[in-house]
Formats: structure tokens, sequence, C-alpha cells
């Protein structure tokens, strides 16, 4: 049973069909990219998917579950974790407090705030940000502002985790580094689906791959049946 599955999933903004009629499905343990074009619905997806906004249309399940229409908040403490596109961390909280807000208001089983302190320090030192816990968010570079999210989505205890452009703006460098992360997550039994444009990462990384253009899907695949598609080329690759 896939972890994660979508069916005719809709969403207009006024005339606009930015998802339409996409039918999805993520199984567990699976990094499952999401790749397309700028304004092919890829955010607009997730945020179907994470509760931000609600389908005209479609059935999402979780764990066989319809989560269709539910609160962002609901669907966070059921598994489903997210990071952001532009990053959205709270700007004057030190790294540390930061990720607790994770372990606080968004794992499944309420939390002590020393078990949160706890459980901030280990997640810090797992994405590497063990020496800037002390720091505010705002002064860390933009490569650890997104590891800084990604620890805060951990701390929520997902099974699930949605990557919106986790490498935008990222050197080769710090590239790499997200790459190993994401694949040490998986081994953590946390399944991925990432929106990406660094090809070099989504064909290493990703087990399987789907393509979307205004709002469709219009190819599924392995990275090897992707990378040769003529469909995605077309409208994507060979841009
Ligand atoms: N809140 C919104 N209101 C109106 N239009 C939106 C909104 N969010 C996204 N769109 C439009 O929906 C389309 C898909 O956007 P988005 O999902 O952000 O694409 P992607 O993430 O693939 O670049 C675009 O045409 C975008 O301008
Ligand atoms: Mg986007």
């Amino acid at each position: 049973m896939p972890i994660l599955e979508g069916e005719g999933v809709t969403k207009y903004f006024g005339g606009l069909a930015a998802v339409s009629n996409v039918d999805f499905y993520v199984d567990e343990g699976e990094i499952v990219g999401l790749i397309g074009p700028n304004g092919a619905g890829k955010t607009t997806l997730f945020n179907l998917i994470s509760g931000a906004l609600v389908p005209k249309s479609g059935v999402i399940r979780f764990q066989g579950a319809n989560i269709t229409g539910l609160k962002p908040h609901r669907i966070c403490k059921m598994g489903i974790a997210r990071t952001f596109q532009s990053v959205k961390v709270f700007a004057n909280m030190p790294a540390l407090e930061n990720v607790m807000l994770g372990s606080l208001f968004g794992a499944p089983n309420s939390v002590a705030p020393a078990e949160a302190v706890r459980e901030a320090t280990a997640l810090l030192d797992f994405v590497g940000l063990s020496a800037v816990g002390a720091t505010p968010a705002k002064d860390l570079t933009l490569a650890n502002q997104k590891r800084l999210e990604v620890a805060r989505a951990l701390a929520t205890k997902p099974k699930l985790l949605l990557l919106d452009e986790l490498m935008a703006g990222l050197n080769p460098t710090e590239t790499a580094e997200a790459m190993a992360l994401i694949t040490r997550i998986r081994d953590q039994g946390i399944t991925i689906f990432m929106i990406e444009h660094v090809m070099k990462a989504i064909m290493s990384v990703c087990d399987r791959i789907m393509v979307l253009h205004h709002g469709v899907k219009i190819a599924e695949g392995t990275p090897q049946e992707i990378a040769t598609s003529k469909k995605v080329i077309e409208v994507y690759l060979g841009e």
C-alpha cells in the first residue's frame, strides 16, 4: 500500500488550473522526485498534501486515511512534515528553539520542554548544525537555514517528508551535503517526496520521478526513463 496517494487532485486559482486531475502515489521508503518548469503546480501540489490549500476535487490519502481538506496541523501530527521553497524560519529565535517548535507543536504525542531540548539538540547534530544552536536563525547562511527547516520538520517525527527545492540557491558543496542528508533521512525510515530543479541531485537520489507541466502529470518513471523521455526533454530538460 502506498504511504501517500492522490486521485484526480485538482486546484484552481481563478480560471487557472494550477493542479489538474493529478493521480500520484508514493510508496513507503521511497524517495520520489517531483519536477517540472516554473509554474507547473509543484508547490501547489505540496500545499494540497500538507493542508495549506484545499483541492477543488480529488482525494488525498495518507496511510490509507482520507486527509483531503484537513487542517495543516492535523496533517502534520498524522506524520507529514514539509520544508518551504522560500525558507520560513523564526528569524530572531535561536536555531535550537526553532527546532524545538517542531517537537512541541507538530509531533503526534505531546513532548515535555526538557525532552524537546534533547530532541532538538540531537536533530541539530544530525543535520550538521550543532555548533550554531544558539545563533538566531536569521544569522545562518541560506544552506544552514534550509538544514534548520529540515531539522524542525524532523522534530515533528514525520513518516513522510516533503522537501520543496531544498537545493535551490546552494553551491555545489552544499548541494552534495544536502543530497547526503536526504539519503540519511531515508535511512531513518522516513519516506521522501521532493521538488527539485537540480537534475544531478534528482537523478542520483530519487527512486522514481514524476513530471508536472501546466498542472498536468505528463510523465512518471525511473530517473533513466525520465532522462530519456522525449516529452520531458521537450517541455523541461531541453530548456
Ligand atoms: N496563491 C496563489 N494564488 C494565485 N495563483 C497562484 C497561487 N499559488 C500559485 N499560483 C499559480 O499557480 C501556478 C502553479 O504555481 P506553483 O505551484 O507555485 O508552481 P511551481 O511550484 O511548479 O513553480 C502558477 O501559475 C502560479 O502563478
Ligand atoms: Mg514551487
